[in-house]
């Protein structure tokens, strides 16, 4: 099995955040610091991150997070800030599929399946991804349009999301809007580029998962039927 597989499938990061350990020197195998990506680990292979064994997992385990506030969607934060993977409680490690902002709060899927957490985050697989948002201020529908049709955030021109204005009060206004990329901060930026800063975010959605009555920083295991729908959806 290629090291980065081997460290995804122990929960400890996904493949591409396991390629970076091993270009920064974290990974050794048998006492040896690893210099290639490419290394096939044998059977017998001592794998070691940040000094840590790691072994993978005998069983794959997929949750669905709802997210709170004041949480690091990462396996390690080096200013010591809560991290997603706390909120877990599983003796199998599990990281994060895909990124929320740390004040984002809602749907996060946590799993050891590093296959199926590479082919969901592969840019070619636009999920639908559905966010409750609170702007500020009162966004008029042809702002809203402005967003529906595509906005520069700053170098790049997102692809057409649907808008629907829900209700505002007189500071601020409660959208959903339904975007399929996943650029750093994306919703923040769109809102920025149309004056409104985002003031509360929330996944709801994600393809046909949603975040339902999940309380606030509860988990719950995916169904078979979730799991097995996931990965039609990247087959
Ligand atoms: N868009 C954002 O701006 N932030 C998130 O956390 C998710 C999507």
């Amino acid at each position: 099995m290629r090291i980065n597989q081997y460290i995804a499938s122990a929960g400890v990061t996904s493949r591409r955040k396991a390629d970076e350990l091993i270009a920064e020197g974290r990974v050794k195998v048998n006492g040896k610091k690893l210099t290639s990506p490419g290394y096939h680990v044998e059977e017998g292979d001592v794998v070691e991150v940040d000094g840590a064994r790691v072994e993978p997992a005998a069983r794959k385990v997929y949750y669905l997070l709802n997210k709170p506030a004041g949480y690091v969607t990462s396996t390690a934060d080096k200013q010591g800030r809560p991290l997603v993977t706390e909120l877990v409680p599983d003796s199998v490690r599990v990281f994060p599929v895909g990124r929320l902002d740390y004040n984002t709060t809602g749907l996060l899927i946590m799993t050891n399946d590093g296959d199926l957490a590479n082919a969901l985050m592969h840019p070619s697989k636009e999920f639908d991804k559905r966010y409750l948002v609170r702007a500020q201020g009162i966004v008029t529908r042809a702002e809203a349009a402005r967003l529906e049709q595509g906005i520069d955030i700053g170098g790049f021109v997102t692809s057409p999301a649907e808008v629907s204005l829900l209700k505002h009060d007189r500071n601020s206004t409660l959208a959903e809007i339904v975007i399929h990329e996943g650029k750093n901060r994306q919703v923040r930026r769109m809102f920025d580029a149309i004056g409104h800063p985002v003031l509360e975010l929330c996944r709801t959605g994600l393809g046909d998962l949603t975040i339902g009555k999940l309380a606030i920083g509860q988990c719950r295991k995916l169904s078979p039927a979730e799991v097995e729908g996931l990965k039609r959806a990247v087959r």
